[in-house]
């Protein structure tokens, strides 16, 4: 017994837990598992008894690799390097079919202190994970809707400016008047700025519907953020802006597309400046945070007001007379195709954006 614990009540929580539970020893065999644990990956008890536990669940990671000894969360255990660690696997279930699970993972030691068993407890994740891709189908869709809204929205002042033009000219025509030839360059030019106005327009909307392939590479972010400070130094003195960086010691690399990265980074930036008229101060910061990297700019400017909070990320929205509402959605672009997240918060004075990317898998 211990504090009140017996085997009768020990064996009741086994056999009644809502999630799988199974128990290893220190070279991964199987040892026991609970009726959840059979449920959850369709392995009953006498086909996986004794054997090691990769030759039965052969676990892929979130993006579909075989997952790597590296990765294995019983490994990361086994080898000391974290006391417990939760992942997303996805495991093979005994009919040949794929299953998500979330599986906990932590060390029982011995006496001797070293580790004797490795339990791992898992849940069922296939209906929350089929959930957020129907959700981030649907969130696409409805971000396609609202794109091509926008755009009908935008291109419409261009076009009656372009047809009044014309009317103006047919006009003249009909009521047999010549036209004055003063008045043509200044016609052709008004509609040649219309017809330019449009073609950014379309430009700007087809990046956004087919944006350029990302290139790739294990960075070290420190250096990616110094680049960036360099190159608006300039503007940040003449904005009286202050800029302090911190970057955590050893900072793992991730894998990011350098100059996109730093295209999103520059619209945040950018946008902090505007926000600080008279000057301020700008704090970058990059720490890890689990299997992430998180970067945070914070400036102490305007802020965002609530009822703008929603809008900021949507194509063309500008508080700004003379703003172009593409910075910040083109920044969550990048940082969603780096499978990162962009978000801001902002309460009272400044704003702050977040920024969430995920480690390279060798670093996790
Ligand atoms: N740091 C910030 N502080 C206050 N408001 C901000 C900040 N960053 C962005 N915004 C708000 O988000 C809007 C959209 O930004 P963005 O997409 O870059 O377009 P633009 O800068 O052309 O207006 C801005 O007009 C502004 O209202
Ligand atoms: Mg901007």
């Amino acid at each position: 017994m211990i504090g009140g614990w017996n085997n009768n009540l020990l064996e009741g929580v086994w056999q009644n837990a809502g999630v799988g539970l199974m128990v290893q020893d220190r070279n991964r065999r199987i040892i026991a598992v609970n009726p959840s644990f059979e449920r959850i990956t369709g392995w009953p008890w006498k086909d996986i008894k004794g054997k090691r536990c990769d030759l039965v669940y052969g676990c892929h990671t979130a993006s579909g690799k075989p997952i790597t000894e590296q990765l294995c969360p019983g490994m990361r255990v086994i080898n000391g390097e974290v006391a417990r660690v939760a992942r997303e696997l996805l495991i093979c279930t005994n009919n040949g079919g794929n299953r998500w699970v979330e599986a906990t993972v932590f060390p029982i030691k011995g006496d001797d202190g070293n580790i004797e068993y490795i339990i791992s407890s898992f849940q069922d994740i296939s209906e929350k994970k089929k959930y957020s891709e129907e959700l981030l189908h649907t969130k696409t869709l409805a971000t396609m809707g609202q794109l091509a809204a926008e755009l009908a929205h935008e291109i419409k002042n261009p076009l009656n400016a372009i047809q009044i033009q014309m009317q103006l000219v047919e006009h003249e025509i009909a009521a047999d008047k010549k036209l004055a030839q003063s008045d043509i360059p200044e016609i052709i030019s008004k509609v040649k700025e219309e017809v330019s106005r449009l073609n950014d327009l379309v430009d700007t909307c087809l990046k956004f519907a087919r944006p350029d392939k990302l290139v790739l590479k294990s960075q070290a972010l420190g250096p990616v953020l110094q680049n960036l400070i360099k190159l608006v130094a300039a503007q940040a003195d003449l904005n009286g802006v202050n800029i302090e960086l911190t970057v955590e010691e050893s900072l793992p690399h991730v894998m990011v597309d350098s100059g996109k990265l730093k295209q999103a980074l520059l619209n945040i930036v950018l946008n902090a400046f505007e926000a600080m008229p008279d000057g301020g101060t700008l704090t970058l910061t990059a720490a890890r945070d689990g299997n992430q990297v998180k970067i945070t700019a914070r400036d102490t400017g305007c802020g965002i007001p609530e009822d703008e909070k929603e809008n900021i990320f949507d194509l063309f929205y500008t508080s700004k007379i003379n703003g172009t509402g593409i910075g910040l959605p083109t920044a969550h672009n990048i940082i969603q195709a780096h499978g990162g997240a962009l978000s801001c918060s902002s309460s009272g004075r400044g704003a702050e954006f977040l920024i969430k990317l995920p480690l390279s898998d060798k670093n996790r």
